[in-house]
């Protein structure tokens, strides 16, 4: 029996690989590297020790999908596979829906079809929209502010949906807050395409002087400092967070919504105090206008993860920056040597619509 990884490749999805592997679980990878890449693949088997299958398929291709469960005896999924950025999806509408969308009814389908009915969904916190209440607790009122937003509200309602018609499934939707930093080997971390779009793999290319200096989105917000306040939560754990929900999918039924965060805040300004301390660096930032759509503050109430789940955020924000810095020195240009940087968006839809064969 083996678990189906979609996206697997991903940031998220190769820390959650290795936690698998190294608990014993074996595991089959799906993911078409359109925000990846093949080394990925090589360095998860390096940190484990353990060989496991890969599919390079587009989860939209049903064909290829069906393969994977013919070809395997999947007994549940962990879906990752899907495009991230918030900006782009505002460029990209078309392109984020149907990725997003189509992909998880077509793996949702498939499933169905081959009788299997444990999920596990990677969300976001974006679907509390503009939070009113802190720590923002699973019950807080959804509004989604862009389309990537919208997808993964959208797919939520899907599988509630799914639940409603078939009392067999267990499905666990996860909504992260802020995952950062790498695994202890410095083998794995994030590597984001051109110029980072989120806070710390930014931070970390202005300390080892890639870019010049970081840009502080605003300094007027109603927090300690002025500047935006996050939950940040290191990948490892939240990775960790995935086989305590495929834990429970086994033993019941339902749809079941998890905030993983660790329910602190932190500011701009501490997570730079933060890094330079961790990396003996200095990052040189100017504050510049406030980025449109961001929320002031974003914090968890993780309870009911660790009630239904026994999962608690357990490494704190000195080892996410330091596991980010070693990362970030061992892979001055992540999973490939010579790397350029390239433009922010690093889809242009044309290139988008060839690689995808729209
Ligand atoms: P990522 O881009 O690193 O990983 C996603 C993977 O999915 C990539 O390897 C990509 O190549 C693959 N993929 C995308 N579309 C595919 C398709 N049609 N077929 C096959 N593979 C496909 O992103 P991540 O940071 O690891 O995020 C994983 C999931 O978690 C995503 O669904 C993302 O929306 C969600 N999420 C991420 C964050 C974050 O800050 N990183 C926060 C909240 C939620
Ligand atoms: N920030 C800067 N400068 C930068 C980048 C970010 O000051 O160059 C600030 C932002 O204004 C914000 C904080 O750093 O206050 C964190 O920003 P990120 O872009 O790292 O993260 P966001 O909270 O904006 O968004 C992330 C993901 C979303 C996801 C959301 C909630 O990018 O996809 O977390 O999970 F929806």
């Amino acid at each position: 029996m083996a678990i189906l990884i979609t996206g697997g490749a991903g940031y998220i999805g190769s820390h959650t690989c290795v936690e698998l592997l190294n608990t014993g679980y074996e595991i089959v990878v799906l993911d078409n590297f359109i925000n990846s890449k093949p080394e990925v693949i090589k360095r998860i088997t390096e940190i484990t020790g353990c060989t496991f299958k890969f599919y390079n398929h587009d989860l939209l291709d049903k064909k290829s999908l069906e393969q994977v469960f013919l070809e395997n005896d999947i007994e549940a999924v962990i879906h990752f596979a899907g495009l991230k950025a918030v900006g782009e999806s505002v460029d990209l509408p078309l392109q984020y829906y149907y990725n997003n969308i189509t992909s998880t009814l077509v793996l949702c389908e498939t499933l169905q079809k081959y009788d299997v009915k444990k999920l596990v969904f990677s969300s976001s916190a974006t679907v509390y929209g503009l939070p009113e209440r802190f720590p923002i607790s699973e019950d807080s009122p959804l509004r989604a502010l862009n389309p990537y937003g919208r997808t993964k509200l959208m797919i939520e309602e899907i599988l509630q949906d799914l639940y409603v018609s078939d009392k067999n499934w267990s499905i666990s939707i996860l909504r992260y807050f802020n995952p950062i930093g790498a695994h202890g080997s410095g083998q794995i971390g994030e590597d984001p395409n051109g110029v980072p779009n989120n806070l710390m793999p930014y931070i970390a290319q202005v300390a080892i002087g890639k870019l010049k200096e970081l840009n502080v989105f605003g300094n007027q917000y109603a927090t300690k400092d002025g500047t935006g306040v996050r939950d940040y939560i290191h990948v490892v754990d939240l990775a960790l967070g995935h086989l305590r929900a495929l834990e429970k999918n086994t033993y019941s039924k339902g749809v079941e919504v998890y905030n993983l965060g660790t329910g602190k805040g932190y500011s701009v300004l501490e997570m730079i105090s933060a890094f330079e301390e961790a990396s003996g660096k200095k990052i040189p930032y100017k504050v510049v206008d406030s980025r449109p759509g961001d929320v002031a503050v974003c914090y968890a109430d993780p309870l009911k993860a660790e009630k239904d789940l026994g999962w608690i955020a357990k490494k704190g924000i000195d080892e996410m920056c330091v596991d980010a810095w070693r990362w970030q020195t061992k892979n001055p240009y992540g999973y490939e040597i010579n790397q350029e940087i390239k433009s922010p968006y690093f889809i242009k839809s044309e290139d988008f619509l060839i690689r995808n064969k729209y």
